[in-house]
């Protein structure tokens, strides 16, 4: 099969829209491999801040983006042979992430390693520009949303399953930041693919959610 071939669904959508829990949950569904594009991006920060790269030099970033040792086994990630499923969700790495992410140089180099996540018998890839940049062929396009009112509340649910009090109204400044600056930047900014559909998850359980990803792919499919 080439790699064209082997079928996309590509979802994107805004910080804490729950998108990674319905990707993760769509693809053990259907067997499919998933890329966790934003993890990568917090990988390329997580190495700028242990090697002291300030997070504005374009091109060594890109150079750390190139070089990275990393391993996805099961749900967890490995850099440099270590695990760093934890670090890469640090506050100060989530913010990181996003600034190393506006350098179109550090995304080039991002570019390929995302697409040979593209393997039999299909790739679920959670990100901001899964739909419109790295695979724009994807079969099956979803947006999902929800208010930065709910992503917040969600998000320190989130966090306090981990044991950490967050401030709701700190928690939605960060997240408003953080939309600004994925939607503004000029290159793959956050923004539906023109032939998504955009699915508002405010409303919906997670069980509603993938169930609608699901459809959305069974239709395309059939
Ligand atoms: O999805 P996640 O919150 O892990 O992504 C971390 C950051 O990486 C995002 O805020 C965004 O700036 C960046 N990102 C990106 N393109 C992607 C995935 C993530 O720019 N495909």
């Amino acid at each position: 099969m080439g790699a064209s071939a082997v079928p996309v669904i590509a979802i994107d959508g805004p910080a804490a829209s729950g998108k990674g829990t319905v990707a993760a949950r769509v693809a053990r569904a259907l067997g499919f491999h998933l890329l966790d594009s934003g993890a990568l991006y917090r990988l390329v920060a997580l190495q700028a801040i242990r090697r002291g790269v300030p997070l504005d030099d374009a091109e060594a970033l890109a150079g750390l983006a190139r070089d990275l040792d990393v391993c996805f086994v099961a749900q967890r990630v490995e850099l440099d042979g270590a695990d760093a499923t934890m670090a890469i969700r640090d506050e100060a790495v989530s913010e990181g992430a996003s600034r190393v992410a506006v350098h179109p140089a550090v995304r080039a180099a991002l570019l390929e390693r995302q697409r040979a996540f593209r393997q039999p018998p299909g790739l679920v890839a959670d990100g901001r520009d899964m739909g419109t940049v790295v695979f724009p062929d994807a079969g099956t396009k979803v947006f999902v949303t929800a208010t930065p009112e709910a992503r917040a509340s969600r998000r320190q649910v989130q966090l306090a399953g981990r044991g950490v009090h967050a401030d709701l109204r700190a928690l939605l400044d960060e997240i408003r930041a953080r939309d600004e600056r994925d939607a503004g930047r000029a290159v793959a900014p956050l923004r539906p693919a023109g032939d998504a559909i955009v699915l508002d998850t405010t409303a919906l359980t997670i069980e509603q959610a993938t169930a609608c990803v699901l459809d959305r792919y069974a239709q395309r499919a059939g």
